[in-house]
């Protein structure tokens, strides 16, 4: 899905794994991408979790090591993206930390409203950040992602995260001012998308109420906006 004809950079070197820490919705979505792309082979990744049952759940699905423990992981870890919510961030900070956290490591956090000065202060070192906010059509990989560099990531850095969310969709570098913008349009935008469509069912129903019962994916509400969609795209005369 990306534009650019550059070669794209490795996301870690040979020797190295790519961490995720919380294996929810958003880390598992990540790391399917990552693998169903062929960016990242399932050897290289490993993912942690707060309980047992979500561990087993993730390395179930995802065929790679998911463990509460991070200990032995976190000192090969390249690159480690962060998917746990804003008010677990500083706990699981300290953990990658006392886990011997390596001073080049890209972190990339997808905490929504957390700054990169509060990461960056948080956890205290010079390790590059990455600040990200994607949306839940990743998980159909047909996500975007804004991302932007923290004081210490270089472009290359830069390039590694959009790489990682390109598996996932679209993904473009914005300056930070940005972020709310974006948290509210595109990575609340799915759930304001619902609600329309939700209002031209009521609507539908309100006019037609001997309609026949459809699952949601096949009603002319839904149908209206999976076609409207590709319609829309190539138009472009207003900016997104
Ligand atoms: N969903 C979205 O559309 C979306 C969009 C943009 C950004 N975000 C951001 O993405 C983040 C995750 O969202 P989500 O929807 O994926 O949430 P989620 O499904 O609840 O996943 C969060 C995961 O973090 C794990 N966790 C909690 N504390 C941990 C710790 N100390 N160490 C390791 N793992 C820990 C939880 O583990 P247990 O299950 O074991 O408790 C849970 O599996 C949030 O910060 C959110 O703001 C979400």
């Amino acid at each position: 899905m990306s534009t650019s004809t550059k070669k794209a950079p490795a996301l870690i070197a040979g020797n190295e794994t790519l961490g995720v820490i919380g294996a929810g919705v958003m880390g598992r979505t990540i790391l399917r991408g990552l693998f169903d792309s062929g960016v990242l082979l399932r050897e290289q990744a490993w993912a942690s979790s707060r309980s047992k049952e979500t561990c087993e759940s993730a390395a179930e699905e995802l065929g790679i090591v998911v463990s509460t423990d991070i200990g032995n992981l976190v000192a090969t870890a390249g690159l480690i993206v962060i998917c746990v919510k804003p008010r677990q961030i500083a706990g699981v900070l300290s953990s990658l930390k006392a886990a011997g956290l390596k001073p080049g490591t890209l972190l990339i956090s997808i905490l929504a409203g957390t700054t990169v000065a509060q990461l960056e202060s948080l956890l205290g070192t010079e390790n590059p950040w990455v600040r990200a906010m994607p949306n839940t059509p990743c998980v159909v990989r047909e996500g975007m992602t804004a991302v932007c560099a923290g004081t210490h990531a270089t472009p290359e850095h830069l390039a590694k995260a959009q790489r990682i969310f390109e598996a996932v969709g679209t993904c473009v570098a914005v300056e930070e001012g940005y972020f709310n913008a974006i948290t509210a349009l595109s990575g609340s935008g799915p759930a304001f998308q619902y609600l329309i469509m939700e209002a031209f069912a009521d609507a539908g129903r309100s006019t037609a109420p001997s309609w026949p019962r459809q699952p949601p994916s096949a009603t002319p509400a839904s149908r209206r906006a999976a076609g409207a969609i590709p319609r829309a795209r190539p138009r472009r005369r207003r900016p997104p």
